[in-house]
């Protein structure tokens, strides 16, 4: 697991991000579920250094990782009978957050004002997913996620170096298929984006009846073809595409994806990516489905992060746009809509 502090860039000039807002009272995931044992952990999110670490129970808890003492790093401690111990003077804190032990004074009952800063959070997808402020926001959907006839494999973390939306952005974007993913997902032959539908939703949006011409459009590809894609932005930082090809060009009878994308804005200009795949294949090994994703998001990644700036512009005028971007336009519009500063400039 990389260090999230290794991926931190500087700003970049004239691309100052804004500060956070509504975005933070997301759910965003910052692990895998897997990850945490009962050792405490350091992830960051949104700006934020958070610890996490499992109780008693196994139930995972995510504090801000400072200790309200001397400002020690929770994360440098330790795990013992159910309560989280800093590394500095053994304050010892439960569950709650509260502290209950001061080693230095064995017999003082601490007030609850003596607690750490703790955060909501909860696991799903194989993920521990945080959320820094109340909000009514659930966290995304994931409809396949349900279907019997789909069985479910994460890939990643992949750490990014540019901001959450510009990667959500290029996850909707059917013009790139023929330049970055060139035999893959996309021929040079064939690169036109055939009109399609975008609505917005609650969530973000909806792109529909989209159409690519795939030389390899999955793991069981046995030929190219014309693969019908269906999109949802399912929370600012979070996607899911659906593709069904025809029947025929795929080794699997009855193929099909659904591809969930889920970020982590670690700062405003580096994330931390996930994709949740859910596929009608219940024979490859974990390994071969992950290793067509990271063909796939290896192409994308030097691309991403060569864009610039690294946030995202929201205003129209700032880069040009075509009507194959119509998606990307939708999905900018639902962030300004949405309030969503962090990532974006
Ligand atoms: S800094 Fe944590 S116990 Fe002193
Ligand atoms: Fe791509």
């Amino acid at each position: 697991m990389a260090d999230p502090s290794k991926i931190q860039t500087p700003p970049q000039a004239g691309a100052e991000p804004r500060p956070a807002d509504a975005t933070a009272s997301y759910w965003h995931p910052v692990l895998d579920s897997a990850a945490l044992r009962d050792a405490p952990y350091a992830v960051q999110v949104l700006d934020q250094a958070l610890v996490l670490w499992r109780d008693a129970h196994g139930l995972p808890h995510a504090w801000a990782d400072r200790c309200p003492h001397r400002g020690a790093r929770l994360s440098l401690g330790r795990v013992c009978a159910g309560q989280l111990e800093c590394p500095y003077h053994g304050w010892r804190f439960a569950d709650t957050g509260r502290c209950v032990q001061v080693p230095a004074l064995p017999d003082f009952v601490p007030p609850a004002g003596h607690s750490a800063q703790v955060f909501a959070v909860q696991e799903a997808y194989g993920l521990i997913w945080v959320r820094l402020l109340e909000g009514p926001h659930s966290l995304p959907l994931f409809a396949a996620e349900s279907d019997v006839g789909l069985r479910t494999v994460n890939c990643g973390p992949y750490d990014v170096a540019t901001s959450a939306p510009r990667i959500v952005e290029n996850f909707l974007d059917m013009a790139h298929f023929s330049f970055v993913h060139e035999g893959w997902l996309g021929e040079r032959g064939r690169s036109a984006v055939d009109n399609y539908d975008v609505q917005q939703t609650a969530t973000g949006l909806v792109a529909t009846n989209c159409r690519a011409w795939q030389p390899q459009s999955n793991l069981h590809s046995t030929q190219g073809a014309m693969v019908e894609y269906r999109y949802e932005v399912t929370a600012p930082f979070a996607a899911v595409l659906t593709k069904v090809p025809p029947p025929g060009t795929t080794a699997l009878a009855a193929w099909r994806e659904s591809i969930a994308l889920m970020i982590c804005p670690v700062t405003a200009q580096s994330s931390r990516v996930w994709f949740r795949l859910a596929v009608a294949d219940f024979d490859s090994p974990d390994a071969v489905l992950q290793a067509f994703q990271n063909t796939i998001f290896v192409q994308d990644q030097p691309v991403l992060e060569s864009q610039t700036p690294r946030c995202l512009p929201l205003d129209p005028r700032a880069e040009l746009h075509t009507a194959a971007d119509k998606a990307s336009a939708a999905y900018r519009r639902f962030l300004k809509r949405a309030d969503i500063g962090f990532g974006t400039c």
